[in-house]
This record gives structure tokens, C-alpha cells and sequence, in this order.
């Protein structure tokens, strides 16, 4: 299709969207207010369109319009669109940034982002000088990040004086959000205007099954069950398309493996209903997907052909299908919450709430009446679904954020303006991280080193191995692991157990070649051998790596080693020396971000961790220490899975000897001492009781110098 006729499609698409006819209105909202909440039902073109619509209207004239998504697909592929809508290439007018990946330029007057993007430029300039709008999307997702900056644009203007200093002109805030709770984000806003888009929804009719029930709760076999109903609906209903909700990549793939296999053998002339249909073309969409297949998803399909997405929960509301009119709903999504009984953020498969599934059954009725099903039983619903989904600030850890918000000279954390107030605990649970990895002092003051941690796109127990591994030199070692540890998986997993044999096979020798019984070393060595190939591609494909995770990684790498050297050149940076080992030197660096996350062998093949929770916790078997029985006493890990049973993935062996004097440091803290240190009003005299008493309760302090 040619430019032209290409963009005469989509603008007039764009013109029969909801949002056109209020487009003045908007625009003069906008400008009218310095906050304003803009709501309407998914797809009504808020996302694509607002942001044009204010860059007609010459409000780029002054700044950037900044749009922020919770989803990094999301920034990615509505950048994509809306570049195309307004005819330019994009990274140009429009352009988009992710972490680790960054498509705008000096052009750039329209930018999406992720939320975490947009609050790493609040920390380099904390007035957002280069904007002139806004634009925090998706509010109603309540991730955290998006949380954050809503607080921290509420602050921001609750003090008239700092909100213009360093300001020529006024910043405009749109709050952007799918349903309800408008109510509440305006009253959480002073106030401010709400405008409201019309929608038209059609009717969505829904209906139960009998796969899933309350006892069901954990089970994984819900994936047969939706390729079922996905080939029953494909059979026996009219031409429409059918989106399936599942939770995560191996589940997508997996069910798209099992209906194309399946959907092979339907007899068009018998077996379907509709005879207009004559095929189903199968695609899945997640988030690490390649975002050129990304872009099929949005195409319609070829005539008489049927489209079905098996999608995760990001085609609820950031990302509109047209021509959808069946919904599969397997009534599970992939969450992150924090795990108590490890200490730890866990991602984990739930239950979704009504509320979600509400939302998923209402993509079937956009354009015209659609239907529901639902696998999961009228009592799973009843007895297993909450009302609402939690905040995400509500059951993650807030260890990077509370850092974010001190380095933001926001030193009274309990007190900032939240819309929904995390628990106290959790923020406390943050603040002693932080100062475990000394990050803050007593006084919940930042220190030097946090002042570089919060600099690092990386959680914060990497971000320090990482740190100190580049002050004793070594951050040839610790950067490519880091690396390796922010993308996705890396090993390919093949479902043929033949093949699968044959990629373990390759995967073990990757693990013997790097020394064996280590890895974080495995990481780093497939890493280093990849890079120094020639044939880096096919070095990959020979050994079942995925290629393009490599590539990533390749990326990360070097961004993350720019930030280093910017942080080298600026500040104060820590030199320090070692004699010994590479082996060595590379697990003590580790050591001092992975204490938190140490085990030591308990009975037979069972582990304890040592931070104060005392969990039993099994070695993975994907990991190459799963079968190693001898001397291995002492362990730090990476992560950790929860099935019935709690795994540690990603382990290293370390001695005692390199922990034993940080160790303690998860013992000092009382959580409840710090509520005092929570709140920067804690006076000197205070302050010097506080000490004291907690001196009496101490063995002399152990010196973080000493560790290494
Ligand atoms: O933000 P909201 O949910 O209100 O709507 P939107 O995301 O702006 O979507 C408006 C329209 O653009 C829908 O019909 C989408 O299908 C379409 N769209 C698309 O075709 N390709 C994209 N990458 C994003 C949106
Ligand atoms: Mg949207």
C-alpha cells in the first residue's frame, strides 16, 4: 500500500473514533486547567489521538508532550501508530522510550515512554523543563511508577514557587484513565476538571464454564481448556475474532502451538457453522515479542479468514484490537506481588479480579454486540475473584522507589501524597533495605553510594555488585552479567523432548566451560563467548540460545557502561583494590549486592535462607548446581520461583568468610526504629537517644569497608 492511500485510511479511521467530536472541547480543557482527568472507555482514542490533537493546536510550540504508559508494548506500538498517523518516520515528530531502548531525537515533540522513564527524567530535572504537556496514561492500571509521579506532579504544584522555578512557561498534567475513579483521581488533584468521553458500548453477553473452579486456584491446566473453547467458538460461531486472555509467553506459545496443530484438521465444507469462515489465523502478543510482529496484531485479516489473538492481560485496556467479538477468558494473570514468606517480589499466576474481567469481557463489544466466555465456574468467580485489583504499591516492593523519592529531596516518605497509601510496613521494609545496602544512614539521609545507585536502571542488590565490582576494576565482569540479567530468558526450551535433550546437552557444556557450579559465571561466559564469535547468530542457533535476547543484552551492556562512565567522570568514585582470583573476585563483588539473598545448606538437599525469614528453599533444577551434593554449604541467589515448593534460581557457591561481616546488617534494623528515621523531622536529641540505644543493643558496628 502506498504513503498516501495508507494514511487516507488511517485518518479516516481516526475520524470515526469517539474522541473526534470533542476535540475542540478537549483541547480548550487542556489548556484551561493545569490538571485535567480525561476518561472514556477502552479504544475510544485517547491515547492516539489527545496528543495529536495538542500538537495541532500548537501546544509544542514551548515543550515536548509527553505521554507516560505502565507497558513498555504499549509506548512502543502506539509510538508506531500515531508516527504513522501523523506521516513522519519514527523517532522523529514522534518517538518513543523504553528502558534500555531509546527511539526519540532533537526532533522529538511528541514522546511516548514508560512511567519508569518519565520518573528517571523527574530525578535529572525535577521541573520537567523540556514539557509543556503531561500526559500520564492508563492511570487506572495503578502501577507503581504511575502512582509515584502522580504524587510527586501534586507536589510538585502544591508549592506555586518551585513548581515555575526553572520554568518559563506552565506545565499542563492530563490524567488519562479507562474507567471509573474519576471521582477520586480529581479530588486527589484539587479538584480538577474531569472530562468525560462518550462511549458506545455494545452489549456483551457472558457466560460461565466448568474447566476451572475454586479448588482450581493453582492449577496450570486451564491452557487445554482455552484452546478448546478458542476451536468451539471458531466452529460453531458466527465471523468475528477472537481474543484469548492467558497470563504469560510459554503459556501463549504453547496454546498456539496446540490450536494451530488442532485447527489443521477442521474440515471447512462440514465442521464450521459460519460458511463464510474459512480458516483461523492464529497469532500470540506479549510483551517481549519483536515489535514488527507486534504491528500484525493491529492489521485486519485477509477475507474469510478468522483472527485469533492469544494475548496477556496487556489487550485488556493498553492495547485495542479492532474487529474483536469473542473473548476467551481463562480468568488468570501474571501479577508481581510480594512474597512474605521470601521476602522477596515474586511474579506469580492469580486469579484476576471482577473488575478485570469485566474489562477483558468489554473488548468484545466495541464495534458491535460480541460474546464472553468465561472458563472458570460461576463459584470461582464468587469464592476466588476480588472485587478490585490491588495497587501495585500496595503488594510490590518499594525499595527503588523510596530511593528515587530521597534522591527527589522527598525525605518524608509515610507523609507524601499517595493516592492509595502503601502500608506502612512496606515502606519501612524499604527503608531498611536501602540501608542495608548503605544506600541511606541512620538518619534516612542518601548517601554517596545511593546517590550512584539510583543513577543504575537495575534493582538495587545488582546495582550495588555492580558498583563494586567497577571499583575494584572489574566491571568487565559485572556489567555483561547485568546485562544478562535484565533481559529475558536466554536458553531456548524447545517442546520436542528430543530437541529439548539435545539443548540441555549444549546447555550443561555452556555451564562446564565457565567453570561449572556457577550461574551468574554461566551468564556472563555465554555472554563473552557470543560477543567474540564470528557468527554471532549462528553461534546462538548451534547453541539453543535465543539470538535476540543476546542482542539485547549486547545493548544493555553498553548503555549501562555509559552510565558508569558518566558516574565515573562526575562524582567521587570509589577505587579499591584485590588480590586474588578472578573466580573469586567476581562472587565477593556479588556477595555485597546478593547478602540479602544468601542460603546455607540445612538438611540433605534443602537450604535455609539468612534473612531473618529462615525459608527452606530447594535449588532449581535449570540450575547447574541442581545435582552438586559436595561442599556446597553456602549459596547467594538471584531469584526465586514459587510452585508448591520454593525454588532458587540463578546460584552461585560462596564461603561464609565473604558474607559473614554482612550478614549481620540484616539483623541491626528493627523495622519500628526506623519509623521514627522514616520522617526527616527526627531531631538531633532524638536522634543521639536513638543511637545510644540502639548502641547498647549492638556488637561493635561491623565497617562496610572491610568486606572485600
Ligand atoms: O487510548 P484508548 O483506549 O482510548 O484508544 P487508542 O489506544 O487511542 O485506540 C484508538 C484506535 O487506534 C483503536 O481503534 C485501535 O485499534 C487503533 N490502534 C491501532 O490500530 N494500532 C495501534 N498500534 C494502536 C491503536
Ligand atoms: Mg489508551
Amino acid at each position: 500500500m502506498s504513503k498516501s492511500s495508507r494514511w487516507d485510511s488511517t485518518e479516516n479511521e481516526s475520524k470515526h473514533l469517539p474522541i473526534y467530536r470533542h476535540k475542540a472541547k478537549l483541547v480548550q480543557a487542556v489548556e484551561g486547567s493545569t490538571f485535567l482527568v480525561v476518561t472514556g472507555e477502552t479504544g475510544s482514542g485517547k491515547t492516539t489521538q489527545l496528543p495529536q490533537y495538542l500538537h495541532q493546536a500548537g501546544m509544542c510550540r514551548n515543550g515536548k508532550i509527553g505521554i507516560t504508559q505502565p507497558r513498555r508494548v504499549a509506548a512502543i506500538t502506539v509510538a508506531q501508530r500515531v508516527a504513522q498517523e501523523m506521516q513522519c518516520t519514527l523517532g522523529r515528530e514522534v518517538g518513543y522510550q523504553v528502558r534500555f531502548d531509546d527511539c526519540t531525537s532533537q526532533d522529538t515533540v511528541v514522546k511516548y515512554m514508560t512511567d519508569g522513564c518519565l520518573l528517571r527524567e523527574i530525578l535529572a530535572d525535577p521541573v520537567l523543563s523540556q514539557y509543556s504537556v503531561v500526559i500520564l496514561d492508563e492511570v487506572h492500571e495503578r502501577s507503581l511508577n504511575t502512582d509515584i509521579l502522580l504524587g510527586l506532579l501534586k507536589k510538585m504544584f502544591s508549592d506555586p514557587a518551585k513548581s515555575t522555578k526553572g520554568r518559563s512557561f506552565p506545565l499542563k498534567v492530563v490524567v488519562m484513565s479507562a474507567t471509573l475513579e474519576t471521582d477520586k483521581l480529581s479530588a486527589f488533584l484539587g479538584g480538577c476538571p474531569v472530562f468525560a468521553i462518550p462511549g458506545r458500548t455494545f452489549p456483551v453477553t457472558c457466560t460461565f464454564g466448568t474447566a476451572v473452579g475454586p479448588k482450581d486456584v493453582e492449577s496450570t491446566g486451564y491452557v487445554k481448556e482455552v484452546v478448546r473453547m478458542a476451536l468451539d467458538v471458531h466452529t460453531s460461531e458466527l465471523a468475528g475474532d477472537i481474543l484469548v486472555f492467558l497470563t504469560g509467553q510459554s503459556e501463549i506459545e504453547r496454546a498456539c502451538d496446540l490450536l494451530f496443530e488442532k485447527a489443521e484438521s477442521i474440515d471447512y465444507r462440514y465442521d464450521v457453522q459460519d460458511q463464510t469462515v474459512e480458516g483461523l489465523l492464529i497469532l500470540p502478543l506479549y510483551g517481549s515479542m519483536p515489535t514488527d510482529q507486534q504491528r500484525q496484531i493491529f492489521q485486519p485479516p485477509p477475507s474469510r479468514i478468522r483472527k485469533c489473538v492469544v494475548a496477556t492481560n496487556i489487550a485488556a485496556t493498553s492495547l485495542t484490537i479492532n474487529g474483536i467479538k469473542y473473548i476467551i477468558d481463562s480468568g488468570f494473570v501474571k501479577q508481581l506481588n510480594h512474597n512474605s514468606r521470601v521476602g522477596m517480589d515474586i511474579l506469580e499466576v492469580v486469579p484476576i479480579s471482577k473488575s478485570e474481567a469485566e474489562q477483558r469481557a468489554g473488548r468484545a463489544g466495541r464495534t458491535s454486540a460480541g460474546k464472553c466466555f468465561r472458563i472458570y465456574t460461576k463459584e470461582f468467580w464468587e469464592k476466588s475473584m476480588p472485587e478490585y485489583t490491588v495497587p501495585e504499591i500496595q503488594r510490590t516492593s518499594l525499595t527503588a522507589v523510596v530511593l528515587t523519592l530521597k534522591c527527589l529531596g522527598v525525605h518524608d516518605v509515610i507523609r507524601f501524597p499517595y493516592l492509595d497509601c502503601p502500608e506502612e510496613r512496606f515502606l519501612l521494609e524499604a527503608l531498611k533495605q536501602l540501608y542495608q545496602f548503605d544506600a541511606i544512614d541512620r538518619r534516612g539521609k542518601v548517601t554517596q553510594l545511593g546517590e550512584l545507585m539510583v543513577e543504575f536502571p537495575l534493582q538495587p542488590g545488582l546495582t550495588r555488585a555492580v558498583l563494586k565490582g567497577s571499583s575494584l576494576g572489574c566491571q568487565d565482569l559485572l556489567l555483561p552479567l547485568a546485562a544478562m540479567l535484565s533481559v529475558e530468558n536466554i536458553f531456548i526450551r524447545p517442546g520436542n523432548p528430543e530437541k529439548q535433550k539435545e539443548a540441555d546437552k549444549k546447555h550443561r557444556a555452556l555451564a562446564t566451560k565457565s567453570g561449572g557450579m556457577n550461574d551468574f559465571a554461566t551468564l556472563l561466559s555465554v555472554f563473552q563467548l557470543c560477543k567474540s564469535s564470528d557468527r554471532p547468530s549462528a553461534w546462538c542457533k548451534d547453541n539453543w540460545i535465543h539470538w535476540r535476547a543476546l542482542k539485547s543484552a549486547f545493548s544493555v551492556e553498553t548503555q549501562l557502561r555509559e552510565i558508569l562512565l558518566r558516574l565515573q567522570q562526575k562524582r567521587d568514585f570509589p577505587v579499591e583494590t584485590f588480590d586474588g582470583n578472578k573466580s573469586e573476585l567476581f562472587r565477593r563483588c556479588l556477595c555485597t549486592g546478593y547478602f540479602t539473598n544468601v542460603a546455607r545448606r540445612s538438611v540433605g538437599k534443602v537450604f535455609c535462607t539468612m534473612d531473618g525469614n529462615g525459608s527452606m528453599v530447594n535449588i532449581h533444577p535449570s540450575s547447574s548446581l541442581f545435582d552438586q551434593e559436595a561442599d556446597l554449604n553456602w549459596v547467594i541467589f538471584h531469584d526465586v520461583l514459587v510452585t508448591s515448593r520454593v525454588y532458587i534460581r540463578t546460584v552461585c557457591p560462596i564461603r561464609y568468610e565473604w558474607v559473614k561481616d554482612l550478614l549481620p546488617k540484616l539483623h541491626e534494623v528493627d523495622v519500628y526504629e526506623l519509623s521514627s528515621v522514616a520522617r526527616q523531622e527526627v531531631t538531633d536529641e532524638e536522634m543521639i537517644k536513638w543511637e545510644t540505644r540502639e548502641a547498647a543493643k549492638r556488637q561493635p558496628e561491623v565497617s562496610t569497608e572491610d568486606i572485600v
